[in-house]
């Protein structure tokens, strides 16, 4: 079952008048419960995908399907309600807000959503599922990278979004706790209710991965990283 269809996708930005192509008729497909690596050097447009795919911004050119959706076809308000109960987010610089507890900070991706489930419990709950049981009260500063890294991880499964978009989740973070991160991902997608799209620099992590895509001049390809 495929979650996720992009059909060639193009995205330029424009500078100073002049056209800079970074998409360039992109195809990916992700399959229900699964986890792909997207790996590249810095600035081939990485960051560019998982804002579009996640409906944070508008391709030049191309279809996106998510489950039954056109994201091309819908409003910015239909995006928004998309995003809210579709899609979670993982970051680079988590994005906390700093004056809230993790547990409120895990709690705001509820409200967004407005369903009624009791949210505190389901955000205490997720909290105590990534080991963060006993900091439900600390704010982003009085919390380690990697706590601020599963809080956010948190967040972002706080309304069982099917696709969870992860802008390197691990890049900040010491081996072990990258490690440990890595771990609760391949965990959550081992319960195939996500799939997980993961730009990584980290190749041991991609290697885990379910496949690994590599974006090189617009395009991406699959690639064997045993082989690289
Ligand atoms: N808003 C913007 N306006 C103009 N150019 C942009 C904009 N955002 C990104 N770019 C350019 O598009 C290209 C792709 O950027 P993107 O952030 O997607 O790269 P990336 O692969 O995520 O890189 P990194 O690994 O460093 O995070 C870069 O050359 C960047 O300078
Ligand atoms: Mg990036």
């Amino acid at each position: 079952m495929i979650l996720v269809q992009v059909k060639d996708l193009w995205k330029s930005y424009y500078l100073g008048g002049r056209e800079v192509p970074v998409l360039k008729g992109l195809n990916l497909d992700v399959k229900k419960g699964s986890t792909t690596a997207v790996i590249g050097p810095s600035g081939v447009g990485k960051s560019t995908l998982l804002h579009i795919v996640g409906a944070l911004d508008r391709p030049s050119k191309g279809q996106i399907q998510i489950d039954d959706a056109n994201l091309l076809e819908m409003s910015d308000d239909e995006l928004a309600k998309l995003r809210a109960s579709q899609i979670g987010f993982i970051f680079q610089f988590h994005h906390l807000l700093p004056e809230f507890s993790a547990l409120e900070n895990v709690l705001l991706a509820g409200m967004v959503n407005g369903t009624r489930v009791n949210h505190r419990k389901r955000a205490a709950e997720l909290l105590d599922r990534v080991g963060l049981g006993d900091r439900l009260d600390h704010r982003p500063g009085e919390l380690s990278g990697g706590e601020q890294q599963r809080v956010a991880l948190a967040r972002a499964l706080h309304n069982e979004p099917p696709l969870i978009l992860a802008d390197e989740p691990t890049g900040n973070l010491d081996r072990g706790t990258a490690f440990e991160l890595q771990n609760l991902i391949f965990e959550l997608s081992a319960e195939e209710k996500h799939s997980f799209l993961i730009v990584t620099h980290d190749h041991q992590f991609a290697s885990k991965c379910d496949r690994v895509l590599e974006l090189r001049d617009g395009i991406l390809n699959k690639i064997n990283l045993e082989e690289v």
